[in-house]
């Protein structure tokens, strides 16, 4: 059984045919490829797109989604092997992912880390814990990783060069400022998709504090050297937007700062000036600009840059409906090979 975690364990072969079956399902969005299917959807956290694309996209391709939120309606979950469970959690996660896996065909999990201790959080351990006791496939709506925001944001690029092969393309993922500490996921995603489609890749950040967990640096060199790409870090504006192909931005956290955020912020807020704005983008090479979503206007980046035709946010949003549902057919489907579609 596969599970969609990490686009780490998937092949790019088969990325690439969940790729083509998404512009397919674009083209032509209502197919019955989830009649008598079910999704349990559970939110941990908030969401728009994540929600929404998911429960629309089940729905166009014939299916059912039952989104729960535990703790908020659904009761408080437990996670750790052997947890006395004298707290405020009702429910363990073991029972909750087999009881789900037997009214459902697959489990979708949204999990933020808990910001304290990096240590702990870096285990991703809500959704392995899932992936461990489901008899269905688990997919990841974000924890420490955003493997379908990956998918789409590759999908809006190919869309936007107008080919599949961005195999070249200069690719600057840019730390932003924000006046929280944020997830990395998005973060590491964006460097391990890129490097993996073969694209010359900088991290750009206000220093080494700002480095990505160890793991997702590693796998971005070890993508980028499989893919005849790049990877490499970089702390300088200028030299980092010259001659971008695209621009990706995106605010986190300091991992040596996890736990004790105060001594984090005054860092934070003297890098301001990461903004994307319309100075930096004149010097890209006419750069496709994109953020996750949601993004603070005019903090992470001006109006005038989320508003530009080069501006692929809407995009990137609208590809998470079309990828989503080519991957919950593909995992309750036929097997996940490059032939299968
Ligand atoms: N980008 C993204 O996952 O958006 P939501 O948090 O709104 O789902």
């Amino acid at each position: 059984m596969k599970h969609f975690i990490t686009t780490q364990e998937w092949d790019k072969e088969e990325l690439d045919c969940l790729l083509r079956h998404a512009s397919e399902l674009k083209a032509n969005p209502l197919q019955p490829l989830l009649e008598g299917k079910t999704i349990a959807l559970l939110f941990f956290n908030p969401s728009l797109r994540t929600r929404s694309s998911f429960e629309i996209g089940a729905w166009q391709m014939g299916g059912h989604a039952v989104v729960l939120e535990p703790g908020q309606g659904t009761w408080a979950m437990a996670f750790g092997d052997g947890e006395i469970m004298d707290g405020g959690a009702e429910e363990h996660m073991s029972e909750a992912a087999r009881v789900l896996s037997r009214y459902c065909d697959l489990i979708a999990v949204r999990a933020f880390p808990a910001f304290v201790d990096w240590s702990i959080d870096r285990q991703d351990h809500v959704i392995r814990a899932f992936a461990k006791h489901a008899t269905v496939p688990v997919i990841n709506m974000e924890t420490i990783t955003h493997p379908c925001q990956e998918l789409a944001h590759i999908m809006g690029l190919q869309e936007r060069f107008e080919t599949s092969d961005l195999r070249g393309k200069k690719y600057v993922l840019t730390w932003t400022y924000h006046p929280k500490p944020l997830n990395t996921a998005v973060a590491n995603s964006a460097a391990m998709i890129a490097t993996k489609f073969g694209m010359d890749v900088t991290l750009l950040c206000p220093d080494e504090r700002f480095l990505l967990d160890e793991r997702y640096m590693s796998f971005a060199a070890e993508n980028a050297e499989d893919s005849g790409g790049s990877f490499s870090v970089s702390h300088d504006i200028e030299a980092s937007y010259s001659g971008a192909d695209v621009i990706y931005a995106k605010s986190w956290g300091a991992l040596p700062f996890f736990g004790s955020w105060e001594k984090e912020k005054p860092i934070r807020d003297a890098n301001k000036h990461f903004i994307v704005d319309d100075a930096k983008m004149e010097l890209t090479n006419g750069a496709v600009f994109s953020h996750c979503l949601p993004a603070r206007r005019n903090v992470k980046a001006t109006d005038s840059v989320m508003d530009s035709p080069n501006s692929m946010i809407i995009e990137e949003a609208e590809n998470r409906l079309h990828i989503q549902k080519a991957l919950m057919a593909a995992l309750v489907g036929s097997p996940v090979t490059p032939q299968a579609k």
